[in-house]
């Protein structure tokens, strides 16, 4: 897979993909991730990537030229109609629709994302009804600028690519995957300043431990996430 992130902040992540999984993801050839700065894009001399709002208001809104262009050379593809099969244009905004799980999955069956990352008061919605394939946010609040969202969004495809998470973990059962948050976990020592982990842990009893984390599972996404059973 490629990931390609348009932004004005290309240096936000000089080394944000440098840890973890997606480092080895990207060591072994999983993912080639590249930001690219979007004022390579402009053709004037100050190279401005962002006007005053037509009709008024506050601040300032990324401009459509500069971000065709980018996409086009990026992609070849001057519209989402002549998107390649395999590519998806993707644009962060807080106006999108929200990264679930799903969407993730969806997401990491593809070859190439071209992610935009948005800026000031917005982007010109002509990239919105034109260019790209999928308007997404990251959950509903507003961040002062996509960069952080494309991390979230590049962190959470490349950990579902074959191979990025290593034999000892797996995506299968971890939260969301059944529509439940992941049950409670617990490590060695088995008593901590009075606090004891579930004895059926420690019992060795392969059925009853399946049965309590089902169960545990229930409880928590009953506490924290009512809207998940429903
Ligand atoms: N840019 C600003 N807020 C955002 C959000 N919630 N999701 C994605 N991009 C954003």
């Amino acid at each position: 897979m490629r990931i390609d992130i348009i932004t004005i902040f290309p240096e936000f992540f000089r080394e944000v993909f440098d840890f973890g999984i997606i480092r080895r993801a990207r060591k072994a050839g999983l993912v080639e991730i590249s930001a690219h700065d979007l004022r390579n894009w402009t053709s004037d001399k100050h190279h401005i990537v962002d006007d005053r709002p037509f009709g008024g208001g506050d601040g300032m809104v990324l401009k459509p030229e500069p971000i065709f262009a980018a996409v086009e050379s990026l992609t070849g593809a001057q519209s989402r109609d002549s998107c390649p099969g395999g590519t998806r244009v993707i644009l962060l905004s807080p106006q999108g629709r929200v990264l679930t799980q799903a969407v993730a999955n969806e997401l990491a069956a593809t070859k190439h994302l071209v992610v935009i990352a948005g800026r000031y008061e917005g982007v010109d919605e002509r990239v919105s009804e034109a260019l790209v394939t999928d308007e997404i946010s990251i959950g509903d609040y507003v961040l002062s600028g996509g960069e952080p969202a494309a991390v979230v969004l590049t962190d959470a495809v490349v950990r579902l690519l074959p191979g990025a998470l290593g034999s000892e973990t797996s995506a299968i059962n971890e939260s969301f995957a059944e529509g439940l948050l992941d049950c409670p976990q617990y490590t060695r020592p088995p008593e901590f300043r009075g606090m004891r982990v579930p004895e059926v842990l420690l019992s060795g009893n392969h059925g009853e431990i399946v049965k309590w984390r089902r169960e545990a599972a229930e409880e928590k996404t009953r506490r924290n996430r009512p809207d998940l059973l429903k």
